[in-house]
């Protein structure tokens, strides 16, 4: 397997300047932006849209990972995919169509991912396996950076993984991911980790490489 991409959540960065946590987290070695898009009704908090991903573009050349945890999803595809998403993941909870969303975002020249919330069964991958270039485990109950990661999904990743088999598909391993349990996350087949407070921990700049080079293990 390639080498494991770190991609630090901009959810526990400084709303108040998110274009220097951006750059400075660029600079620390991120290898993707993760950015958590929340609508108040899909998850119980509200944070940015696609105007944000518009204005932190210019501040990045990295891969722009953004994170919807909207329902509905579809009439919003099309503003983050011209705000310069490089990646946009709906969750397979959000609708009755994923397949229709997942080939929507393909449309619009945008890689496509899903993700699954903790109590979602792997099962509803099994017919758009063909469909997607990520899949992004949710290790938390969606909402909140800071909670603690539910290890019951180390089985799902393991069972994902081997769905994936040769596939050219990201395994994303997202929520309470932390230097402790990065290699068991890891070792189970994850191949992105996502990383909020983690990264941004103190809010000092002079950390992030640091804290993002714990994950790497
Ligand atoms: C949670 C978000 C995550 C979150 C991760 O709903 O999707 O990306 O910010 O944060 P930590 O690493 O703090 O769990
Ligand atoms: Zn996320």
């Amino acid at each position: 397997m390639s080498q494991v991409l770190i991609a630090p959540s901009i959810l526990s960065a400084d709303f108040a300047r998110l274009g220097e946590e951006v750059r400075a987290i660029d600079k620390a070695g991120a290898d993707w932006i993760h950015v958590d898009v929340m609508d108040g009704h899909f998850v119980p908090n509200i944070t940015i849209g696609a105007g944000v991903v518009n204005a932190l573009r210019p501040h990045t050349d990295k891969v722009m990972d953004v994170h919807l945890m909207i329902a509905p999803c579809d009439a919003y595809l099309k503003d983050f995919a011209d705000a310069g998403a490089d990646i946009i993941t709906v969750h397979a909870e959000a609708g009755p169509h994923l397949d229709r969303s997942l080939q929507a975002i393909r449309q619009l020249g945008v890689k496509a991912g899903v993700s699954l919330n903790p109590s979602t069964p792997e099962t509803v991958l099994e017919y758009v396996m063909d469909r997607v270039d990520l899949i992004l485990v949710m290790s938390v109950n969606p909402g909140f950076g800071g909670q603690s990661f539910i290890s019951s999904q180390l089985k799902k990743i393991e069972r994902i993984r081997s769905m994936i088999g040769d596939r050219d598909i990201h395994l994303e391993v997202d929520g309470g991911v932390n230097a402790d349990n990065a290699a068991q996350v890891i070792a189970a087949g994850a191949d992105v980790l996502v990383s909020g407070s983690g990264v941004f921990a103190d809010g000092n700049p002079d950390h992030y490489q640091k804290n993002i080079q714990a994950l790497r293990g």
